[in-house]
């Protein structure tokens, strides 16, 4: 990826010497990455696996087992559509349709600028007021696509 020069290489070494180097601390290393980048980026995968003495394959599998921690691009802003039933028969397809619009991403995907990420999860708890999204630790309910929308480009506009 282009990022490569962006990654802020003795924030990394400090990290991985908060953990005095230690393959057990993997998960952790690899968790405060992603709390820097909201990913873990593919340089520093090689890292990892020479300064930790790791396989590259573990690396791929705690990114793979913990949801918390993606080698894709994450965005600074989660949008997470709720998709659940209850979600689903009040037209939730319809707010997912017009943020994917809105930012031309497909469901999954993060928008160029690292911005937003796009979801869909399961039922978050709040069926009576579907159909419900998250921003982050945000939770949206009673949404319309104009709604979300605003919604979407407020945090948009908090962007310094
Ligand atoms: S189905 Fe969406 S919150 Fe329960």
């Amino acid at each position: 990826m282009e990022n490569s020069e962006k990654i802020d290489w003795p924030k990394i070494n400090q990290i991985i010497e908060k953990y005095n180097v230690n393959r057990e601390a993997l998960l952790m290393i690899m968790q405060d990455i992603s709390d820097m980048y909201n990913y873990v980026p593919p340089e520093v995968i090689p890292v990892l696996v020479e300064r930790l003495g790791v396989r590259k394959s573990l690396v791929y599998s705690v990114a793979t087992f913990y949801k918390t921690i993606s080698l894709e691009p994450r965005g600074k802003h989660i949008i997470k559509v709720c998709t659940g039933t209850a979600c689903h028969v009040r037209g939730a397809d319809k707010i997912m349709d017009a943020l994917k619009e809105h930012l031309h991403i497909k469901e999954g995907e993060t928008t160029d600028n690292l911005m937003f990420t796009l979801e869909a999860v399961r039922c978050i708890g709040c069926c009576a007021s579907g159909p419900v999204m998250t921003v982050d630790q945000e939770t949206h309910g009673g949404l319309d696509r104009a709604t979300a929308v605003k919604i979407i480009e407020g945090h948009n506009k908090n962007v310094t």
